[in-house]
């Protein structure tokens, strides 16, 4: 049986799922990109085109959510518009009887999460979210090398994502400077640091942090300057209102640093900024009782690396001596031409970004058909949020917050004004 899923927001992002399904369809061809959908025609358009170039299917095209829901013969929808929008379409889609599964962050605020995951129980679809950074297969074996104690017990890990934006609107898109629309890039970024945190550590308790907004007013400036990698997925999308060279006012958090503490007893440092001019440090490590072990950077096919307390170094293929158990699952491996035992891989940006894309569909599709959990469904895209957004918390009251109160609303200072505005 094949399962029709929509596209919803044919931006930057989903036209790399667009790219993602047209790599699934080099696999498997139980899913089929049905329609697209995004208020621009021309944008949802020049995906629809890619689709059918590639695959000889192109996707109707419709520019009205409620719409494309009355009429499209639909088993899932895929959303990907910014972020406001991720409750309201997902919510609506699971009450017309479609499984789900939508870009990260998965909801605006905590509130609107605790929404969908209600929506989900209720209906008994399907809430996925597309969190990508924990599929990557090296990101697998830094997990079991952790789980296998490669390093020992760990104590701590690093994650210091500092960088600069030289002063231009993130990804050069005008949702991203606004607090009310999840911007900035502690959440936007922020929260898939905070799911591999999660992934590697285990659950987070409290959360103490300081942030800022450095630089309140930033310049719109051409995707090609501000991210070049990205640039061609970026150049067909809309940016209504605003010209390259506007000023827009930055009212996101553009800086945190948090310290936070693992119910295991580790201790986490998560600091990212995009306003550290000069100076670019990026540091992913997890320290333990027997050594350190420095993370690859996600989707780049890098080895993890340990250094023994003893000095010893080990990288590459010696380190699946330690993990004697360690194999890709079935889906990963056949979108790895059928590695299962992989300590690195050599192959580009955008292939690697749409195998992991095409594993999330085929995950969310594998959930809904046997009725089982998606491998980020609404608690791991909660607690990934919930911890982003206890470093703003914290940030705004000056206090020690847990990441669980923030999850499940007991602490929102920081949330509500969002929350009123959308009317929740
Ligand atoms: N997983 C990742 O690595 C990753 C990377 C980038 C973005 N994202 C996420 O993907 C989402 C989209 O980001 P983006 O960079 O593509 O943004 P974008 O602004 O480029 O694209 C959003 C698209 O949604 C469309 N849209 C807005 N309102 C709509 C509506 N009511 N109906 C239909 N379409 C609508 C817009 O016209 C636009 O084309 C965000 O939630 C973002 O956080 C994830």
């Amino acid at each position: 049986m094949t399962f029709n899923i929509a596209l919803v927001g044919c931006g930057g992002m989903g036209r790399r799922h667009a790219h993602g399904y047209i790599e699934l369809r080099k696999y498997f061809d139980t899913v089929s990109l049905a329609a697209v959908c995004d208020v621009h025609h021309d944008v949802a358009t020049t995906v629809a085109d890619e689709v059918g170039a590639a695959t000889g299917s192109r996707p109707d095209i419709y520019t009205d959510f409620e719409k494309m829901l009355e009429s499209a013969d639909l088993d899932g929808v895929a959303i990907v518009t910014s972020t406001p929008m991720h409750h309201r379409f997902a919510i609506q889609a699971m009450q017309a009887g479609l499984h789900v599964i939508t870009e990260k962050p998965m909801g605006l605020t905590l509130k609107a999460c605790r929404l969908m995951r209600e929506a989900s129980r209720s209906t008994g679809k399907v809430m996925a979210v597309a969190e990508n950074y924990r599929r990557d297969p090296m990101n697998r074996l830094t997990r079991q090398l952790i789980d296998a104690g490669a390093i020992g017990t760990p104590y701590f890990a690093l994650d210091m994502s500092v960088g600069s934006s030289g002063g231009a609107v993130m990804h050069s898109t005008v949702w991203r400077a606004q607090k009310n629309q999840a911007g900035g890039m502690v959440l936007d970024a922020g929260v898939h640091n905070a799911d591999m945190l999660l992934y590697l550590m285990g659950p987070a308790d409290t959360v103490f942090a300081e942030t800022s907004i450095f630089e309140q007013e930033r310049t719109l400036r051409p995707m090609s300057e501000v991210a070049p990698g990205l640039a061609a997925m970026y150049d067909h999308r809309k940016e209504d209102g605003y010209a390259t060279g506007d000023l827009v006012e930055q009212t996101a958090v553009d800086t945190a640093f948090g310290v936070i503490r693992f119910r295991s007893g580790a201790i986490g440092q998560l600091s990212m900024t995009d306003t550290s001019h000069g100076q670019s440090l990026g540091v992913s490590t997890v320290s333990g009782s027997t050594g350190t072990l420095f993370r690859p950077r996600s989707r780049s096919g890098q080895s993890p690396r340990i250094v023994r307390k003893d000095g010893v170094e080990i990288t590459g293929d010696a380190l699946l001596d330690l993990v004697p158990g360690f194999q890709l699952d079935e889906i990963t491996s056949s979108l790895w031409n059928g590695a299962r035992r992989i300590s690195s891989y050599d192959l580009d940006f955008r292939t690697i970004d749409s195998k992991i894309l095409a594993y999330e569909y085929l995950d969310m599709v594998n959930a809904a058909e046997t009725g089982g959990q998606p491998e980020v469904g609404p608690r791991e895209g909660m607690d990934a949020l919930a911890l982003a957004y206890a470093l703003m918390e914290s940030g705004a009251s000056g206090s020690t917050v847990t990441v669980d109160d923030v999850a499940e609303g007991r602490t929102s200072d920081f949330q509500d004004d969002i929350d009123r505005e959308m009317g929740i």
